[in-house]
């Protein structure tokens, strides 16, 4: 599949598996199963959908599932700041504990905007859980509270990430080829 585009595995399926294991367990430590309503994870369409599935069938405490669309106004590779909602969460999360999931966090725009627009709808608590993180967003002071790898700033794909909607569909995380990007 993609024979030729695949310059290296960054992230092996394993390594994957192992990561959200971990990071399940340290959520659950942290909403433990009891009195209070089901922890909520919101899953950023379209990217996280693997790791938001992946990561909730490996949480040991019940979560439900719910999804934002957003987009940033940009160009295919960077994004500006200013975010569109394309979906709405479908319920009021007033008074639930949420957890944002996202596949990776690059220049920190869209998880900082949505942090400030999920807060003003008064969660309980709002956190953010991505299984990749980029150096920039070290430097914007997103709170991510659980991160999986802090990657080098190469552009990558797979396991729900995309290169104009392409290899979202690999179970690993890759870079590509440079032929790719001439094409
Ligand atoms: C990607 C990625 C994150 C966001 C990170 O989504 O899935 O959601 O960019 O970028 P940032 O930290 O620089 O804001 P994208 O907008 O490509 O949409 P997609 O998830 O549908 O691919
Ligand atoms: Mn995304
Ligand atoms: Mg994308």
């Amino acid at each position: 599949m993609y024979s030729g585009d695949i310059a290296s595995v960054l992230i092996t399926e394993q390594d994957i598996q192992d990561k959200t294991a971990e990071l399940a367990k340290l959520v659950a430590a942290d909403y433990p199963e009891g009195s209070e309503d089901d922890l909520i994870l919101v899953g950023v369409l379209k990217g996280a959908v693997m790791f938001m599935t992946d990561l909730a069938r490996a949480l040991p405490v019940p979560s439900q599932l719910e999804f934002m669309a957003v987009s940033s106004y940009g160009s295919a590779t960077t994004s500006s700041g200013v975010v569109r909602i394309l979906k709405d969460l479908d319920r009021d999360i007033t008074g639930r504990h949420v957890l944002i999931v996202e596949d990776i966090v690059d220049s920190g725009l869209t998880l900082s905007w949505l942090m400030r627009n999920l807060a003003t709808r008064n969660p309980a608590s709002l956190a953010v859980c991505s299984l990749l993180r980029k150096p920039e967003a070290v430097k914007v002071d997103v709170p991510v509270s659980y991160v999986g790898f802090d990657i080098p700033n190469e552009f990558v794909v797979g396991y729900g990430l995309d290169y104009g909607e392409r290899y979202r569909d690999l179970p690993y995380i890759a870079t590509l080829a440079p032929h790719v990007y001439e094409a």
